[in-house]
């Protein structure tokens, strides 16, 4: 069973943010290859889009599979071209982008080879990063104790990073490097109560709907007894990332 996003695209930005602690990595990635072209994959509601274009100002294309989520991005006022296509088949022309991200998009992706082989078709002398999550913040997360099902769920779609890794390496990506970074502690109150009951997360709606509603109410229950648990929500990604050398015609 999978997400359905063209379903939860109209309601997608309620909870989720664009930003994270991933940016200043992207931006440090696409500074080190003086990226001016970039290409962002599985761009969604454009979140990430808007907050990249902030902080990196560059020509860009958002490039998005569920038509659902682009019709959302293309709502707001990103100065980004958009693309209706998937990552593993790229409507541009070889050597045409400088930099390529994508953030939480290649869980989705199972052929990971033809993934990044397309990328450094269309990279010229660049880089590209993937952000995703990492399996030890999966193990840690403060909802395993509520929904058994959440780490084995989330371990089974989310790729380790080794394997990404490897994927760059075998179509030719070099200098690659693993890199994970936290945001702020949060606290698990209320408001995160109710981020979880609108399962902010996909995590959530995949989970068996009664573990999820009996998990749910003792995490109420919880929060209800000291108006927060014991333990703070720290949120962990991952960036992959690699640079590639176009070969010389
Ligand atoms: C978890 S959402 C993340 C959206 C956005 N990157 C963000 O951070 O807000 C995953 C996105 O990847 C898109 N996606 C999934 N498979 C894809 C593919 N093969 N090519 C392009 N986009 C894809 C989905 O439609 C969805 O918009």
């Amino acid at each position: 069973m999978g997400v359905d996003y063209d379903q939860i695209a109209p309601n997608y930005d309620r909870h989720r943010h664009g930003g994270g602690p991933y940016l200043d990595s992207l931006v440090e990635a696409a500074t080190g290859v003086g990226a001016r072209r970039v290409l962002e994959l599985g761009a969604g509601t454009g979140a990430n889009t808007a907050a990249f274009l902030d902080a990196y100002p560059c020509w860009l294309i958002g490039l998005e599979h569920s038509r659902g989520m682009l019709e959302q991005a293309k709502g707001k006022q990103i100065s980004a071209k958009w693309l209706h296509a998937s990552g593993t088949n790229i409507p541009l022309l070889n050597a045409s982008v400088d930099f390529i991200f994508a953030c939480y998009v290649i869980h989705h992706i199972h052929d990971l080879a033809g993934l990044m082989r397309e990328c450094a078709r269309v990279i010229e002398n660049g880089a590209a990063a993937f952000v995703t999550c990492p399996h030890d913040f999966i193990e840690r997360h403060p909802a395993n104790q509520y929904f058994p099902s959440f780490a084995r769920i989330d371990k089974s779609r989310f790729q380790p990073l080794s394997e990404i890794a490897d994927a760059m390496r075998a179509a030719g990506f070099q200098d690659i490097r693993e890199k994970a970074v936290t945001a702020a502690p949060v606290h698990i109150d209320h408001a995160y109560v109710e981020r979880v009951a609108s399962q902010f997360i996909s995590t959530y709606a995949l989970l068996p709907q009664d573990e999820f509603q009996s998990g749910l109410a003792k995490m109420r229950e919880d929060v209800e007894a000291k108006g927060r648990l014991d333990i703070d929500m720290v949120w962990e990604c991952a960036i992959v990332w690699g640079t590639f050398t176009s070969r010389q015609a």
